[in-house]
């Protein structure tokens, strides 16, 4: 399969990011085969598609013609079959058990035309390992996207063992088509890049707290107005060649080797999970949320995103 003969896409499940995702493909001018095991489920990311094309229209990110459009290429399908009947690209978004996503990409294997591109967007899961049930792995690719994934630019495109150049270059291709900023991974590994680096953070982020350093409040706002402020802009290499590697190499010698290096959880973060306390969801996590609306809070920060996305295109295009 070539980059310029994808124009059918199946996505396999709609929910927190089946849905976003489709969004993005339809925008882009592809039509969407949406299919999930729960029709409950396509109901809800109906809804969701109708509150992003909303979002997008009155953020100016689309005209109100073009959000029809996108929307009308998206259709929900009951059958997988059906849904992969014809497409030259998959993207798996079931939740994450190794069993399940190797059912499908059996069935996937079994529907669609020989030389499809089968990708999956798993967190964390190997590449490798949901290939291992395909006679042909090397069509097989990680495209791991971020949430809201209809905002977040990066995508990861993961190269399993055996995945070939040619899926590495298709699916990087369609990333860039859908305005999205592709990076490579080029080994299998966990976690892959991102969230590599976002745990790096968020384990010292609890260290942090968990040694009475400071408090979670604190943790949050040190990352916001500080370090995380220049990240939109300034990745941690470009931070070191701007303020001197000679500094940032001294520094290294003695700090290193000061940074948390537990590899379990620390205990009053299991306490904490034990007790309920899961974030939003159950209104108490690191801080409270008794009374607070989960779709309000969201919406608020698909508002902060879209507004910092689309500050970063004006600067970019000056
Ligand atoms: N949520 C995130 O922040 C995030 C970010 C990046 C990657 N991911 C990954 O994306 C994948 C999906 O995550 P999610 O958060 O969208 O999960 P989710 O639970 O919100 O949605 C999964 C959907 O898959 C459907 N489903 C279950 N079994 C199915 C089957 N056999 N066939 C078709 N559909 C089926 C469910 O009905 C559900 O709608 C996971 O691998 C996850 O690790 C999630």
């Amino acid at each position: 399969m070539k980059f310029k003969d994808v124009s059918n896409v199946a996505m396999i499940g709609s929910g927190t990011m089946g849905a976003g995702m489709s969004w993005c493909f339809a925008r882009s001018g592809y039509d969407v085969n949406l299919y999930d095991v729960s029709p409950q489920q396509l109901e809800r990311a109906c809804a969701r598609l109708e509150s992003i094309q909303k979002l997008f229209v009155e953020e100016g990110l689309i005209s109100a013609e073009a959000g029809r459009a996108a929307r009308k290429r998206i259709t929900t399908v009951t059958r997988l079959e059906e849904s992969l009947d014809g497409v030259q690209y998959v993207l798996e978004a079931v939740p994450e058990r190794l069993s399940l996503k190797q059912e499908l990409f059996v069935q996937f294997e079994r529907c669609t035309p020989d030389d499809a591109i089968l990708a999956t967007n798993t967190s964390g899961l190997r590449i490798t390992d949901i290939a291992a049930v395909c006679r042909h792995p090397e069509r097989v690719g990680g495209m791991h996207w971020a949430n809201p994934a209809e905002i977040v630019p990066l995508v990861e495109v993961i190269r399993g063992e055996r995945t070939s150049d040619n899926t590495v270059d298709v699916i990087y291709r369609v990333t860039e088509k859908l305005g999205k900023a592709p990076v490579v991974v080029n080994r299998d590994i966990p976690g892959f890049v991102s969230n590599r680096l976002q745990y790096a953070v968020f384990r010292e982020a609890l260290h942090l707290v968990e040694t009475g350093v400071v408090s979670a409040e604190d943790v949050d706002r040190t990352l916001k107005c500080g370090v995380g402020f220049r990240y939109p802009w300034l990745g941690p290499l470009e931070t070191a060649d701007l303020g001197g590697l000679d500094v940032f190499h001294g520094i290294s010698q003695y700090l290193f080797k000061e940074l948390s290096n537990m590899t379990t959880s620390p205990v009053f973060f299991d306490e904490v999970v034990r007790e309920g306390k899961l974030g939003i969801k159950t209104g108490q996590g690191f801080y409270d949320y008794q009374g607070v609306s989960r779709d309000e809070v969201l919406h608020k920060r698909d508002l902060y995103f879209i507004r910092q996305l689309k500050l970063i295109h004006e600067i970019k295009a000056r």
